[in-house]
């Protein structure tokens, strides 16, 4: 049975199948990741940013046992944020190639059409049976980068000091656990805003203004998100030279998700990438101590932050893509596949 589902009023027990079949994907499909667990998994799930949605629907096993609900054996969520549906659909390993991927998009890409929304994107990762899928769709690759793991047992925490104090004169590094405080917020939105250009085409857009930033981090937290920042100041000029975020999720909290890292163009050559990221490390070890790998994407062509994080121990791990499709040629196309 496949029914619309929303995660803020299903039961625990359908939380916690959906978490044993994501599991069960991770052990098919990424056996190197690790299991999530069930912490705010349902806040996970459900909640947004403010102006974005997120529709889900459910494919369920039939037969109740013993008065449970059937196991959920595929899942699918589209979230309408600004002109795109950004979709995801899971389908158990016991149940693949049977259709059900196929007719849990076609439900999907209606719903987006009906929404009058015209594009919808999915991020692919490369190895994985999702490729062929999404390519059999008739979704085509619009980016592609490399996903990297660094294992914190390898790093080596004394090269590590050392390289924080290599930053130039006149830049002051700050961590903020939590998010950037009040004070900083708009200074740290004007270097974010750097990056608009090259965001274009991403599936995670930015927090370019000082009210999305806030909103972006409420939303965080609410997910059960801990965000974690370093910034490098520029003491004369009160700027926000650089910045990192690193990310680490109540759901897998051994292995935490690098977000942006910025230096401003004018402010590069002065070891600021290397010293924002080394001090990052640090601080995490202390207040992550559960902490063991923390995994970060890059584009190909973005050659100096691969040289950084090769530098600190990243090892690349695999491709990560986006692929898009335009929304009316998709439903008349899932149509007549039937
Ligand atoms: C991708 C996924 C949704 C496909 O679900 P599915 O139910 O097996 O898909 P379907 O049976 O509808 O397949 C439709 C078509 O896709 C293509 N396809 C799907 N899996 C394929 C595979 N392993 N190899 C080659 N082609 C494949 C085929 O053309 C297939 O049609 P066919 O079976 O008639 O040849 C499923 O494998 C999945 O959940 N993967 C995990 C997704 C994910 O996000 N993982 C990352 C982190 S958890």
């Amino acid at each position: 049975m496949v029914r619309e589902w929303d995660p803020r009023t299903a039961s625990s027990a359908e939380i916690a199948s959906l978490l044993e079949m994501l599991n069960a994907i991770l052990a098919a499909d990424l056996p190197q990741d690790p299991p999530w667990q069930g912490t705010s998994m349902r806040e996970y799930l459900s909640e947004v940013m403010p102006g974005e949605r997120r529709i889900s629907w459910v494919a369920q096993a039939e037969t109740p046992d013993e008065g449970q609900p059937g196991a959920i054996l595929g899942h699918v969520q589209v979230l309408l944020l600004g002109d795109i549906g950004v979709l995801e659909v899971l389908v158990d390993p016991t149940q693949r190639r049977g259709g059900l991927g196929r007719r849990l998009v076609r439900l999907a890409a209606r719903r987006v059409y009906q929404e009058g929304f015209q594009s919808m994107g999915v991020e692919v990762v490369g190895g994985t049976p999702a490729v062929a899928f999404y390519e059999s769709l008739g979704f085509t690759r619009d980016y592609v980068e490399t996903r990297s793991v660094l294992d914190l047992a390898g790093v080596d925490w004394s090269a590590l000091a050392t390289t924080v104090a290599g930053i130039g004169d006149g830049y002051r590094l700050q961590f903020h656990p939590g998010g950037p405080p009040d004070d900083l917020i708009e200074a740290y939105a004007r270097t974010k805003a750097e990056i608009r250009d090259l965001d274009d085409g991403e599936l995670r857009p930015s927090s370019y203004d000082p009210q999305r930033l806030r909103d972006s981090l409420d939303c965080l937290h609410r997910r059960g998100m801990q965000p974690y920042i370093v910034s490098a100041l520029h003491e004369p000029t009160g700027e926000v030279a650089g910045l990192t975020e690193v990310v680490v999720p109540a759901q897998h909290p051994t292995r935490a998700d690098q977000y942006d890292t910025i230096v401003l163009q004018h402010h590069r050559g002065h070891g600021i990438d290397r010293a924002i990221k080394a001090r990052m490390l640090l601080e995490l070890r202390s207040a992550q101590p559960g902490l063991t790998q923390v995994q970060t994407w890059n584009a190909q062509s973005n050659e100096a932050m691969l040289a950084v994080n090769a530098d600190l121990g990243y090892r690349p791990d695999r491709h990560w893509c986006e692929y898009g499709a335009e929304v009316a040629e998709l439903v008349h196309r899932l149509d007549a596949q039937g």
